[in-house]
């Protein structure tokens, strides 16, 4: 996809991949609208690059809309939306946590596409990029809310792709492993035993997106082996799930 001049959309964009796409969507020419509730983190990304920082806190619809609201004020229109916060959920699964996962995993993806749809739609065009996690094609041990809301905003992306691409409204799962960022930092001993070994950078995810964001592929898989953990998943159910037994009782 052409980003140069195109006004793109970036929430959790004040730290970790959000940040780095941010700066890499910039360095090729796009404009920025970076949303993040880390309002120091956002305004210092935003500083840098030129963009234009939206403090704001994706969990509700207000925030949601706010910050679609302040990107059409300043530029007119949104080509790319990255709905890119995202939050580990917690390993304790009470009510707080499934509901707090819920808002910001999937529902900021849901009122995101409900705020942008009317204006693709008379366009003709118009791009979402999901930031869900291998996780969302296969899963996340200890973390349930987590797995659980990233298969819905995998399943919400291939829906939207499904149902309005041929109308030039597509999406894409940008689906990592463990990525260097203050969330793999606050994974626990969990994810630092499963994750750290083959974490990559937020710029090596940023790179990656760069050259497939529009392309024919709808999931971005950033860590290639998650493409033949997903397919043996599917195609062997009983024998991926004793491979992730394994693991579980290797963490416990
Ligand atoms: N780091 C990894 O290993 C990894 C792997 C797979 C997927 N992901 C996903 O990548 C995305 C980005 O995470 P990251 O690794 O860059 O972590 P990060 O902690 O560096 O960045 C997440 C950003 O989201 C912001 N945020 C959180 N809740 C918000 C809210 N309610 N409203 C607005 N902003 C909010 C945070 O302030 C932060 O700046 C997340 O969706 C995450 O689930 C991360």
């Amino acid at each position: 996809m052409r980003l140069d001049g195109s006004v793109v959309v970036i929430t959790g964009a004040g730290n970790g991949i959000g940040a780095a796409m941010a700066r890499k969507f910039a360095g090729a020419g796009a404009r920025l609208v970076l949303g993040d509730i880390d309002a120091d983190g956002v305004g210092a990304v935003a500083e840098e690059i030129g963009g234009l920082a939206v403090p704001g806190d994706v969990a509700s619809e207000s925030g949601v809309a706010a910050l679609v609201d302040a990107a059409m004020s300043e530029h007119g229109a949104v080509d790319v939306y990255c709905a890119n916060a995202g939050t580990t959920g917690g390993t304790e699964a009470d009510e707080a946590a499934w509901a707090d996962t819920w808002e910001i995993n999937v529902m900021a993806h849901v009122r995101a596409a409900r705020a942008l749809l009317p204006h693709w739609l008379e366009r003709g065009q118009g791009h979402f990029l999901a930031t869900a996690s291998a996780a969302g094609l296969l899963t996340m041990l200890r973390a349930a809310p987590y797995s659980v809301t990233k298969h819905a905003a995998v399943a919400h992306a291939e829906w939207l792709n499904i149902t309005y691409a041929d109308k030039g409204v597509t999406a894409q799962a940008l689906c990592p492993q463990g990525v260097r960022t203050n969330m793999l930092a606050d994974t626990g001993d969990t994810g630092k035993a499963l994750l750290v070994p083959e974490a990559i950078t937020p710029e090596q995810v940023a790179d990656l997106v760069a050259e497939k964001l529009g392309g024919e592929e709808f999931l971005i898989l950033p860590h290639p082996e998650v493409g033949d953990y997903y397919a043996l998943r599917a195609a062997q159910p009983e024998k991926w799930q004793a491979g992730m037994r394994k693991l579980q009782r290797k963490v416990e």
